[in-house]
């Protein structure tokens, strides 16, 4: 007995005094669904920020591999110095696209090299084979490359030869590397022996093991993560990167597609949006161009979601626009990605996707025209765009912005402008502190259900802002988990929502938090990924009600919840946010003619200490964990722990 109550007072003092709470009930009309839940509900955003393509999922190793940075030896260093002019950059304006390439003067019979330091070092594994490739032309007799990675001791890991052939116009050749040592720090040599003159373009350097195995493609590791979410759909290539600095250098994705030689490199936006987080060597090679998102979209399941340039530049930035009458060919690129996503094999651009290695269409269904732009002008841009795609593809559903902030007076006047036009989605972006996604778990619940859908289009709860390395902890996960409860139960209205941005390189970040970090060799989610995973994992297909005393659980108590049906599984997936330091007793009645099964999994994400992340060292301090229950008639009761969020799932007979 003294042992019972020495028990009791423990529990007690830890906060375990749910016996002293009043019972709450949550009821759950299973019958009486509320609406559709899309099936491209839970998506995720990609943007090449934060080193998310170039340094990041575009497997190339070789930093600046074409010569094409604005500072053209940018990432190399000559590891032997011959006389002036041994090493000639060349800019040939009559090649497309990759205007450079070296001239290797080797007049003395020297061991020229170079040496490329990577992006932020080079990620390689003791056992795996690496590619190195190079395009070249008027090779000399007898001339070879000799290839080899190094460690940060300058150790030799892994080397290969590779002999060129006398060729007359550009040839690709190509050498495998065995590595014997794990290291994300290597760098590349590159000798060069032979006397006479060598010219060489595209010094790049692969993992062979790459996402399905595609030569030159995407990190493995990276994808994996993606695919495990089963997103439905991605959206890409931003974010602001869309809109550029100028109009010059916004994202132009037929610059992007058909042969990697040909795409043309521009500086990155990030480069120097940051003066505190500078990246002076951050451009976009297009290595990763529009075939490839779509067929990393197909890949993943996931709906491609491509947001295009609508005639503005970055209104942060020069803030410029495009005339109305010159905005013909933005809208051109518009209808031509339709034709490139979708068209016959008999189109120019279908045969393009075909030539390209993918004669089947890509389904594209939903286009985004314009990122974060507002104002009048912004308005009268779509208006063209909207015009021309309804009549041309009333197929494609436009996606449009509602600007920067999710209130105020731009918001207002967008809303309304949008509303007005009837365009088919409003795309919302807020980034705001843990307070705000509580406090909005109920944004949607009267929002008007007019046709009009919602993409909650780029969102992240920040504990610091501004400027700071606003970190990925617990608690920003937590609050965006209650308040994903809100677009859940709002899902006839809410079409589709993505965390942003996606990727951060721990050497080379411009924006944090972000979804999931890497460095060149590891990648782990952070709580607020292990949250979207949840989400989107278990979706269902339909809006279940569920309700305290007939009002929504929207944060009353520090609660949060919503619930969903699949009809395939036939089964009933609830989930509850506690928002609150003690656990919570509650009971989930569940009012339905169907008979729940005896037992049901659950699946908890929970930890007391809100200032928790994860990280490349403790990849899984918050992760899920899973059980079995076991109940009686259709009444679980359940008492969730303190900073928790939950998922019951349950079959139905
Ligand atoms: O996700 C990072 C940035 O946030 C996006 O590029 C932009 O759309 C928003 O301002």
């Amino acid at each position: 007995m003294k042992k019972i109550v020495s028990l009791m007072l423990v529990l007690a003092s830890l906060g375990f005094s749910a016996a002293a709470q009043s019972p709450i009930t949550l009821d759950i009309a299973l019958d009486k669904p509320a609406g559709e839940i899309s099936p491209h509900m839970w998506g995720v955003f990609f943007e090449d920020i934060n080193l998310g393509a170039d340094g990041g999922i575009y497997a190339e190793l070789v930093k600046n591999r074409s010569f094409e940075f604005d500072q053209p030896w940018m990432g190399w260093k000559k590891l032997e110095n011959g006389a002036e002019g041994t090493y000639l950059l060349l800019n040939d304006s009559k090649r497309k696209g990759n205007k450079r390439y070296l001239r290797l003067n080797n007049t003395a019979n020297l061991r020229l090299g170079l040496q490329n330091e990577g992006f932020r070092g080079m990620g390689v594994k003791a056992g795996a084979s690496y590619e190195f490739s190079l395009q070249y032309q008027r090779a000399a007799k007898g001339m070879k490359v000799h290839v080899e990675l190094i460690d940060q001791q300058n150790k030799v890991i892994g080397k290969a030869e590779l002999p060129l052939e006398p060729v007359a116009s550009w040839t690709e050749a190509a050498v495998k590397l065995p590595v014997n040592q794990t290291t994300d720090k290597a760098k590349l040599n590159i000798w060069f022996t032979g006397t006479g003159t060598l010219e060489v373009d595209m010094l790049s350097l692969f993992p062979v093991d790459t996402w399905k195995g595609r030569p030159k493609g995407l990190r493995k590791d990276m994808v994996q993560m993606l695919a495990d979410m089963k997103p439905g759909f991605i959206r890409f290539p931003g974010g602001c990167i869309v809109e550029g600095r100028d109009l010059a250098n916004r994202f132009q994705w037929k610059k992007t597609v058909g042969p990697i030689t040909e795409r043309e490199l521009i500086i990155n936006r990030w480069n120097t949006e940051f003066s505190h987080r500078l990246t002076p060597d951050y451009f976009q090679t297009f290595g990763l161009g529009f075939y490839e998102y779509f067929l990393l979209a197909e890949d993943i399941g996931a709906s491609p979601v491509p947001i295009l340039n609508c005639g503005m530049a970055c209104q942060f930035n020069t803030g410029e626009v495009v005339p109305l009458d010159e905005l013909d060919t933005y809208v051109q690129d518009a209808l031509d990605l339709i034709e490139f996503a979708n068209g016959t094999t008999a189109t120019k651009w279908g045969k393009l996707r075909a030539d390209m290695g993918h004669p089947e269409p890509f389904h594209l269904n939903m286009l985004g025209v314009g990122n974060e732009n507002w104002g009048p002008q912004y308005i009268e841009r779509l208006t063209v765009f909207k015009k021309t795609l309804n009549e041309k593809h009333p197929e494609i559903k436009i996606i449009a912005s509602s600007g920067t902030d999710p209130e105020g007076d731009r918001f207002d006047f967008l809303d309304d402008k949008l509303r007005a036009m009837n365009i088919d989605i409003i795309d919302e972006h807020y980034y705001r502190p843990p307070s705000w996604f509580l406090s909005s778990a109920n944004r949607y619940d009267n929002y008007p259900r007019n046709g009009v859908k919602i993409f909650a289009g780029e969102y992240a709860s920040h504990t610091t802002r501004p400027n700071g390395p606003g970190k990925s902890t617990w608690e920003a996960a937590l609050s965006e988990a209650a308040f994903m409860t809100g677009l859940e139960r709002n899902g006839d209205v809410v079409e589709m929502a993505s965390y942003a941005p996606l990727f951060g390189h721990v050497d080379g970040w411009q924006w944090s938090p972000d979804l999931i970090w890497v460095d060149n060799l590891q990648v782990y989610g952070t709580p607020s990924y292990q949250v979207q995973k949840l989400y989107a994992t278990n979706k269902g297909t339909s809006i279940v009600p569920i309700k305290r005393d007939g009002e929504f659980v929207a944060g009353k108590d520090s609660l949060y919840a919503s619930a969903v049906y699949d009809t395939a599984a036939r089964q009933l997936i609830v989930k509850v946010v506690n928002y609150n330091s003690k656990p919570m007793k509650v009971n989930l009645a569940i009012d339905s003619k169907k008979k729940p099964a005896a037992t049901a999994e659950k699946i908890t994400l929970a930890n007391a200490n809100l200032n928790l992340s994860n990280s490349i060292e403790e990849p899984l301090n918050i992760r899920p964990k899973q059980n079995t229950i076991t109940y009686k008639g259709k009444t679980i009761v359940e008492t969730f722990e303190p900073y928790s969020l939950t998922l019951i799932k349950l079959t139905v007979k």
